[in-house]
């Protein structure tokens, strides 16, 4: 299976005020038809200020307007369906906006109120309550507390949010937030979406005593320190059992869940027969272009598979990290790789995320002007980290210049660079050597392959520098090289190449499959 990642406000408008929305997707489906994928994962559209660009939820059943409707999202469906997609919808339910109904209610309650309780609040420390309950860091930069201005306009109470301010966590040992989620899930499954990407899976518990972190723990954005008592907190496990009890009523749904969580044994917990279907294994997003950090990265993905016979995942990019053309070089040298690295990810066995764009071979941009910048990590770390606006930018479907056919009007919500004329859509889909054409071939002869999801690969001796393995089901052989010298191509059909071969050679920076 290969399901694409729709960045709802990067990925076509309809309706010309130059944000993506729902019916830019259905207008665009037939792309998506071409290029052969089983379905979409729908990064999310319920309303929201979008402080995080629908990652701060303030109604988690109705569909923001800035993207349509909900009569808009049943369409959607009806559109995919009737091509054999599925549609996966994004949950956020470690937190939600601080317009949400319930945040409101909460301040204006006061402390020790069942309205704060849905969250969590805490006095501060000191004589005066002034400095934060712990030293817990938001992963968005700054602290994870925030102080409140009680309802009597004193100084008052902190509440928690490992994100932006705008985005309190809530408190998952309370059972109306739980019970609230459950209306969510049957809202949208009723509606006829085929299951849910989950926001922070590994996050939803916290301890029950909050205590400061100890010194040194890594808390870079969205890598997971088993120190953290923030992350991954056994408690945890019980709302994914509740979740997947839900979903199982739905024949044929299922939730993929965002799990950064290094240690394999523990991220393997996550996928155990009673809770996710499926979880996000990141390791190809961090791995570095160089064959033995590949091997770790697929090995590790499936050794987490096999602990808790569940099915593994891979993706190369998302709309959190580096788009992989630019993480592996950029320019040339970065398309090649990461067209190599498409060969090698469409070769493994169980599920493939492709990222909105990366089809195109987009780099990520890091000149998006500084004023123009919105993900709320820049100003929280005063400038100094720029945040992933680079690889939201929207995408280019025609044209010689900016807004290349994205929408009607003049200016998109982030601006595009000249100089993507080349990797429009239109333009690569008349060039058989394009990147998109190669994604479109490499999905269509992946399909015609078993589809195991076993998660084992043979791995074969091969040159330095280079790796070469099948699946368990014979389906294909693969060779990747990252060294910087061409290495003879070994015995069998060539079925398909990322780059030009030089004769019986394979190249640097190039993948093959062989029959
Ligand atoms: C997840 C999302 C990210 C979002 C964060 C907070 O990591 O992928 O985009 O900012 O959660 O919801």
């Amino acid at each position: 299976m290969v399901l694409y990642q729709i960045y709802p406000r990067s990925f076509a408008d309809a309706d010309g005020d130059g944000t993506g929305d729902l019916q830019g997707v259905i207008d665009r489906a037939g792309h998506l038809e071409r290029l052969g994928v089983d379905g979409v994962w729908l990064s999310p559209i319920m309303r929201s200020p979008g402080v995080d660009h629908g990652y701060d939820v303030s109604d988690p059943r109705d569909v923001d307007p800035l993207f349509g409707d909900v009569g808009t999202l049943r369409r959607l469906v009806e559109r995919l369906h009737a091509s054999g997609m599925v549609l996966i919808m994004d949950l956020v339910p470690n937190h939600t906006s601080i317009e949400h109904a319930w945040f409101a209610a909460a301040l204006a309650a006061g402390p020790g109120s069942p309205e704060r309780a849905r969250y969590i609040f805490r006095d501060g420390r000191g004589a005066d309550g002034s400095a934060p309950p712990t030293n817990w860091p938001s992963v968005f930069g700054g602290p994870a507390w925030t102080r409140v201005t009680e309802p009597d306009g004193s100084a008052g109470q902190w509440y928690l949010h490992l994100f932006a301010p705008e985005q309190p966590d809530l408190n998952w040992s309370n059972g109306e937030v739980a019970d609230d989620l459950e209306r969510t899930l049957r809202f949208w499954l009723d509606l006829g979406v085929d299951g849910f990407r989950i926001d922070v899976a590994h996050g939803l518990a916290k301890p029950e005593t909050l205590e400061d972190l100890p010194e040194g723990v890594e808390i870079a954005q969205l890598v997971v320190d088993e120190r953290d008592a923030r992350w991954d907190r056994p408690g945890v496990h019980d709302v994914h059992r509740r979740i997947r009890r839900v979903v199982d009523e739905y024949p044929g749904a299922a939730t993929f869940g965002e799990v950064w969580v290094g240690p394999v044994e523990r991220f393997a917990r996550y996928v155990r027969p009673d809770e996710l279907h499926f979880a996000f294994h990141f390791a190809l997003t961090g791995a570095p272009f160089e064959a033995a950090a590949i091997r770790d990265a697929v090995e590790s993905t499936l050794e987490a598979s096999r602990i808790a016979d569940s099915t593994p995942t891979w993706a190369l990019s998302n709309h959190d990290v580096v788009r992989e053309v630019t993480r592996y070089g950029n320019g040339a040298i970065g398309t090649a790789r990461a067209r190599a690295m498409l060969l090698v990810e469409l070769a493994l066995p169980g599920i493939a995320f492709v990222y909105n764009g990366a089809e195109l071979g987009l780099p990520s941009d890091f000149r998006v002007p500084r004023d123009r910048l919105t993900d709320p990590t820049w100003e929280r770390t005063g400038h100094a980290e720029l945040g992933r606006d680079h690889c939201r930018v929207p995408l280019p479907w025609a044209g010689s210049a900016p807004p290349y056919g994205f929408t009607t009007a003049e200016d998109t919500w982030l601006p595009q660079p000249r100089g993507w004329g080349r990797l429009t859509a239109r333009e690569q889909s008349v060039d058989p050597d394009s990147t998109l054409s190669l994604y479109r071939e490499a999905i269509r002869i992946r399909h015609s392959w078993p589809g195991t999801t076993v998660p084992a690969v043979t791995w074969l001796d091969t040159f330095d520098g280079c790796l070469l393995f099948c699946r368990e089901d014979g389906g294909v052989l693969c060779m990747i090289n990252t060294s910087r010298h061409a290495v003879p191509v070994p015995d069998g059909d060539v079925v398909l190449a990322s780059g030009p071969l030089d004769g019986t050679r394979l190249p640097p920076d190039t993948a093959v499959w062989l029959q």
